[in-house]
């Protein structure tokens, strides 16, 4: 079933899983697809010429669910054998060719420090009539062959470093990512520019240990994220600044104060403990203990007391028991997060934790995700609840999906829903939050002569 070269390509459908880095990827994906080929973005596989999986290996069931997907692309491609298929990502990374042995109708894996050899591999399949698999990871080339990023909107994303050198035991981002690598300031500043001449007043900074940056700067010396921050900051036409994902062990003091002295900056940070364990922080090989963590928040609090924290937390790690999950609910109840993401811990192959039995009973990991759960919504409920008659700038995102209403967020991340109109996006709007819900606000626009 090899692909028939005759066909124009038109149309690409890309379907995108994990992190904000991987829909950064894929808008890269499509930008460049768009250059080379002229392809157009639709928004179903069916209508497309080539389809791209860009997938996450982050947890449990990963392969299957790349394997299912497939399964059903496979379908299409048995009615219109001329369609290509390519599955990228770090699913791709990670299982390599073993993809094309089980699933022989995919013409192209490749991985997250490949993809900028997408127009490529294409050509190559369409000349050779052959499947290519490209994983190898070349020293950070792929910014240097991208094209220049597009707008896609009012909020903009630029990747400035990327992997991870921390080896956390559970996870395979340093396994499918490599090694963390930062961009050149210059780089950065240039892709944040283009971003905001079109149109993006809001910029979100990537990396998936953002506060580990160390890159090149202008004047020849290696910049820390902190001196980054600020000179993002000072770009004409950038109302609003974020990043993520930091990690605690690189949460300097200047980084600290920068939430205090960078107008720009927005009053939330994503800051994920997995634990609040020394033992188990340890055996996770976190590289901080649970003191170090309260610490940091303190800081950040003194310098920014607004602050909205969010976090990520894996229960049932091998060994965890109900002392140590106990000293996670105690953390989340001390620091009071906004909202957080909560996980099963599941071995990920490949990495040290894996080798370790995984020794918590499915029931307990059940109970003890229940019970932080249901901790973590009652603390996002007294949030919202904190925000009612409150005044605050609401950044106009887009048409929300209630009738009539639009859709923008505070300051420090919340959603709200008010009544307004599709010309107020991109502006920033005072508000007045007059109801509280589960996951957002409602608010009303105060009026000039309020
Ligand atoms: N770089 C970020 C997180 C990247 S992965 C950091 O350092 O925190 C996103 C989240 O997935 C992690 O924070 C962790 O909570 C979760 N995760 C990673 N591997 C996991 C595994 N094997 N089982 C369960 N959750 C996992
Ligand atoms: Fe994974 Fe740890 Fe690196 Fe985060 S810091 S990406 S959890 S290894
Ligand atoms: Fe997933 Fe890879 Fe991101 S494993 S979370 S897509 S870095």
């Amino acid at each position: 079933m090899k692909p028939n070269t005759s066909k124009n390509l038109d149309t690409l459908f890309i379907k995108t899983y994990g992190c904000q880095m991987n829909e950064y990827d894929s808008s890269r994906m499509a930008d460049m697809m768009k250059e080379a080929y002229g392809l157009r973005l639709v928004g179903a596989a069916e209508e497309a010429d080539v389809i791209l999986m860009n997938t996450c290996s982050v947890r449990e069931k990963a392969e299957e669910k790349v394997y299912s997907e497939l399964g059903r692309y496979k379908k299409l491609k048995d009615k219109r054998p001329d369609m290509i298929i390519g599955v990228g990502g770090c699913v791709g990374q990670q299982e390599g060719e073993r993809i094309q042995q089980r699933a022989p109708y995919v013409d192209i894996v490749f991985g997250p420090q490949t993809y900028h050899r997408l127009p490529d591999m294409v050509k190559q399949i369409r000349r050779d009539r052959v499947r290519v698999t490209e994983i190898d990871m070349p020293e950070i080339e792929k910014f240097d062959h991208l094209p220049k990023a597009e707008s896609h909107g009012i909020s903009g994303f630029v990747t400035i470093m990327e992997g991870c050198d921390k080896f956390c035991t559970f996870c395979v981002v340093p396994y499918t990512r490599g090694p963390e690598l930062s961009r050149p300031v210059a780089d950065i500043l240039a892709e944040c520019c283009q971003l905001l001449a079109g149109g993006a007043v809001e910029i979100s900074l990537l990396g998936q240990n953002v506060n580990g940056y160390r890159g090149m700067g202008p004047d020849g010396e290696e910049w820390d994220f902190t001196m980054l921050l600020y000179a993002v900051a000072e770009l004409d036409g950038l109302k609003r600044l974020r990043f993520t994902t930091s990690h605690p062990m690189e949460m300097t003091q200047e980084l600290c104060v920068a939430f205090g002295e960078i107008p720009q900056l927005m009053p939330y940070l994503h800051l994920p403990v997995q634990s609040g364990s020394d033992v188990l922080l340890k055996a996770m090989h976190r590289g901080h203990d649970r003191a170090t963590y309260f610490r940091t928040i303190e800081t950040l609090r003194e310098y920014c007391p607004d602050l909205a924290l969010s976090s990520d937390f894996i229960v049932g790690y091998p060994g965890e028991t109900d002392i140590d999950f106990e000293e996670t609910l105690e953390l989340v109840r001390w620091v009071g997060y906004d909202s957080a993401f909560c996980f099963k811990y599941s071995p990920r192959p490949g990495t040290p934790a894996a080798k370790s039995e995984d020794n918590v009973p499915e029931a307990v990991k059940d109970a003890r995700l229940q019970t932080l759960l249901s901790l973590m919504r009652e603390q996002t409920r007294q949030a919202m609840q904190r925000q009612l008659g409150r005044t605050v700038d609401v950044l106009v995102e887009k048409t929300s999906r209630n009738a009539g209403d639009m859709q923008g967020r505070t300051p420090d991340f919340k959603i709200v829903h008010f009544r307004g109109n599709p010309r107020q996006i991109g502006q920033i709007m005072p508000m007045r939050i007059v109801d509280a819900y589960g996951q957002s606000l409602r608010g009303e626009l105060i009026l000039a002569d309020d």
